[in-house]
């Protein structure tokens, strides 16, 4: 793959160079009740390539998703938020245009200056971006590539959006196929520390995994659990775990469908599997909830499971002693609300004191280190990908790399 250090020594100063960012985070109500951004963690790990870029004299322009929006603007997804947060993190003024390839964007685009940075809105405002049909992306992908004068006109491409690289989409893949690639330093030191958890890690090698669905895990509990010593399993999906050992579960998040193939998991390596043996359950979620640590295997009917309790903390931390390498995804309970957050921030402890290598990973539980006021020099790596990092660690393909690897 050609870096963008490949790029730099080509020369960028008066060429107009596609990033494709991923400044995906989290949105609050900030100052006077307007949106704000809530966690920035991945727009300032954004920020390295955009400013070497920049200092080279390049014209820069950022492409970048936020949420789901259904290929349409939608205004609760506008990226306007990122924007100020990311001219005041870059220390520049940020040109956010109100489009995607449209007049505005065009416009824009045409009178960048070098040194200069425009953020183009939401690509998920058009539906090009997703589209499951190769024409229709492409198409979409051929006006973005056409903003920086296409190959002729000096453009170029650098992936820098290492969260969304598991994502066959327009700005991502196709756009790669249509102007000279580059691999930005966030895709590459990603790619980089993952390779070490999928190669030869050191042992003993102890996953965690929470987050509410078993569903969206499946394919990666199966491909590591050859491979690590130990898995733990805390956050909601726990309960489809508890559920396929026979025990009720109350009103906890459950995936019926998921039962049988949990069951075959506990019966084909359940000696690795580390499941919690206390829960702290409620019936609200809510800052003021009432609160109860029971039993993992007793818990009552119509109340909820929404934390590990404390035992289980401990537990988990005795696994994680003396750990050489460690990957974690997903919290261990709703740590958004202060009743249950002790999980997340205990098991979170537990990992930043282990010995060796340990890899965050996922927007949650990165967001997680970072609200709970951990420090985030105690852990070897926070990967800014959820899905795109799980999916390195299945072995699966992802297409926005795929595609740097070809000339
Ligand atoms: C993420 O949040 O994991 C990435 O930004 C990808 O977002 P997506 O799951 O909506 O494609």
């Amino acid at each position: 793959m050609r870096t963008l250090d490949d790029l730099l020594d080509v020369g960028v100063a008066g060429r107009r160079i596609l990033v494709r960012s991923d400044l995906n985070v989290p949105l609050g109500t900030g100052e006077h009740g307007a949106r704000a951004v809530a966690d920035d963690g991945r727009i300032r790990a954004s920020l390295p390539v955009l400013e070497k870029l920049l200092d080279h004299g390049a014209r820069v322009l950022v492409t970048a998703h936020l949420g789901r929006p259904k290929g349409a603007p939608d205004p609760q997804y506008s990226l306007a938020p990122v924007a100020d947060r990311l001219a005041q993190l870059l220390g520049r003024p940020v040109e956010f245009a109100l489009d995607t390839v449209g007049e505005s964007a065009r416009l824009l685009a045409d009178g960048l200056e070098d040194g200069q940075l425009l953020l183009l809105e939401n690509v998920r405002f058009n539906a090009g971006e997703t589209a499951k049909d190769d024409a229709q992306r492409f198409d979409f992908a051929r006006q973005l590539a056409a903003l920086t004068g296409g190959e002729d006109g000096g453009g170029a491409f650098v992936e820098d959006a290492f969260g969304a690289v598991h994502r066959k989409h327009a700005s991502v893949f196709d756009v790669a196929t249509l102007l000279p690639h580059y691999c930005g330093d966030l895709v590459r030191d990603e790619l980089q520390v993952l390779s070490t958890l999928t190669g030869h890690p050191a042992r003993p090698y102890v996953v965690v995994l929470g987050g509410s669905k078993v569903s969206d895990k499946l394919a990666v509990i199966e491909s590591l659990l050859p491979k690590v010593d130990r898995l733990l399993v805390g956050g909601g999906m726990c309960f489809t775990f508890l559920a396929a050992q026979g025990h009720g579960v109350g009103d906890s998040l459950l995936e019926r469908d998921q039962v049988d193939t949990c069951r075959t998991l506990l019966e084909s390596a359940g000696e690795k599997i580390v499941l919690p043996t206390d829960i702290v359950v409620s019936d609200d979620i809510a800052n003021d909830a009432v609160t109860e640590v029971v039993a993992a295997d007793a818990i009552p009917a119509g109340r909820k499971g929404l934390d590990i309790g404390p035992q289980s903390v401990a537990e988990f931390g005795a696994a994680l002693d003396g750990a050489q390498t460690v990957f974690w995804n997903g919290p261990m309970g709703v740590f958004e609300v202060a009743p249950f957050a002790a999980g997340t921030k205990g098991v979170a402890e537990a990992v930043a004191a282990t010995p060796g290598l340990s890899v965050v990973g996922g927007g949650d539980s990165a967001a997680a280190v970072r609200a709970l006021g951990l420090d985030e020099t105690g852990f070897g790596h926070i990967s800014t990908g959820g899905g795109a990092s799980l999916e390195f660690l299945e072995g699966k393909e992802l297409p926005g790399v795929t595609v740097l690897e070809a000339h």
